[in-house]
């Protein structure tokens, strides 16, 4: 089996949406990912397994520390070593950016992505997250 860690490229998107879709996470929409891929195009990754996209990856570098969102492996391919080859790949490009350390964010009743995170060396902080939206484009 190879699998084949790649920049997302622009003719992914459908592919992408359908590995969110089925890990049953939301779909970021192409006017939010288009934002993002003018900072740091280098940081959403994709896995191909024969060809097509099984999983996905985004990381986010603030000049500070680095973020992991949005991990998905399809569930036809899991426990493989996809997502792990796509966090190892995603590790070494922040290290390339200098980066010291890489937080992420995993919903308290995701015990399999805990546990896979753990697996990696990613250890639960205390922390709490806090949020609140902005009205933005306004005149
Ligand atoms: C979590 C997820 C990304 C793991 O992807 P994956 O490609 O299957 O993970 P890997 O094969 O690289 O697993 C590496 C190790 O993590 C741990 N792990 C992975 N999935 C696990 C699970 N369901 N239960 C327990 N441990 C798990 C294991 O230690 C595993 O090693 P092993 O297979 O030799 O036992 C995948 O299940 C997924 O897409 N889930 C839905 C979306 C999600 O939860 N995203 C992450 C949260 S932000």
């Amino acid at each position: 089996m190879v699998i084949h860690i790649r920049q997302f490229q622009w003719s992914d998107y459908d592919a992408v949406a359908a590995v969110w879709i089925a890990a049953d996470r939301d779909v970021l929409p192409r006017a939010e990912l288009e934002a993002k891929l003018t900072r740091d195009p280098e940081l959403f990754l994709v896995a191909e397994l024969g060809g097509a996209v099984a999983a996905v990856i985004m990381g986010t570098y603030d000049g500070r520390r680095g973020w992991i969102l949005r991990l998905a492996v399809h569930p036809a391919h899991r426990r493989k070593g996809i997502a792990t080859r796509l966090v190892d790949e995603l590790e070494s490009r922040f290290r390339q950016l200098n980066c010291p350390r890489v937080n992420l964010l995993v919903m308290p009743d995701n015990t399999a992505g805990l546990q896979f995170w753990q697996a990696l060396g990613y250890l639960p902080l205390p922390d709490v997250l806090c949020s609140k939206p902005l009205q933005v484009g306004r005149t």
